[in-house]
């Protein structure tokens, strides 16, 4: 059985008063959706803030990057121990923003995916190919070279508490989302290498969450996919309605 995971990627979006308006409008709806595991992702800034908007809610909170470091002389980065002492559960690692935009590569990503296994906080790994790619045909390629790179050296024990997410690059943020045998297609394939690298019991336990343009008319559709787990959500998790009505559209708790 894996829990639907609705994770909401905020990006660098909000500001004080909208960050904690969206964070209660989420926390007092968050009983609607049982079965379905919601979290938040708010910019950096805010992550004590929303942490206290949503009080005792069943929502939880993570980052959305962080450097591999526990401390010292790295101005302007996070580290895991920032996020977990202020109360985050999980973090997005390698989102395509962070690889495109700020150039991180698949070893950059395997050591803060190693640091927050040591920090105890939950990596969502991020894979996911350009159009470009796809259009040459290696989107299978492209996948597996991440998924072995982001995951160099993580175990069996580790990988069955981390989650994974498939975000083809020209879909995020674009409005195009992947057809619903695209996307399952690609999640197939992943379960498929947790099982060959890993085994069948991991592979089985592991959720894997699609990102890119979901939206609640789409979200039906692709959530149920047998292999899609839940959505990571950029645009519309900025939306409590939104939000709230992908996480439903998830259905609970999946076989
Ligand atoms: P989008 O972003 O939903 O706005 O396409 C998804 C993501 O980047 O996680």
């Amino acid at each position: 059985m894996r829990t639907p995971l609705i994770a909401g990627n905020w990006k660098m979006n909000t500001d004080s008063t909208s960050a904690a308006e969206l964070a209660r409008g989420i926390a007092a709806r968050a009983a609607e959706v049982p079965g379905v595991e919601l979290l938040v992702c708010p910019p950096s800034a805010y992550l004590t803030l929303v942490r206290d908007a949503l009080g005792d809610a069943a929502v939880g909170l993570g980052g959305q990057n962080m450097y591999h470091e526990t401390s010292g002389a790295f101005t302007g980065e996070i580290s895991p121990a920032m996020l977990a002492d202020i109360g985050a559960q999980s973090v997005i690692l390698g989102h395509s923003e962070r690889r495109h935009v700020f150039g991180e590569t698949d070893a950059d990503i395997n050591k803060k995916t190693q640091a927050a296994f040591a920090a105890g906080l939950r990596p969502i790994v991020c894979v996911g190919e350009l159009l470009e790619e796809r259009q040459a045909g290696q989107t299978a390629a492209v996948i597996r070279r991440q998924f072995e790179g982001a995951l160099a050296g993580v175990s069996a024990e580790q990988i069955a508490t981390a989650v994974l997410a498939y975000e083809p690059v020209w879909a995020i943020g674009t409005g195009q989302v992947a057809t619903t045998e695209q996307a399952e297609e690609v999640h197939a394939d992943l379960r498929k290498q947790l099982t060959e690298r890993y085994n069948a019991e991991v592979a089985a336990t592991v959720r894997i969450l699609y990102g890119g343009s979901v939206k609640p008319d789409n979200a039906g559709q692709l959530l149920g996919q047998p292999n899609i787990d839940g959505a990571l959500i950029g645009g519309a998790s900025l939306k409590v309605d939104d939000f709230l009505a992908i996480a439903s559209a998830s259905g609970g708790v999946t076989a």
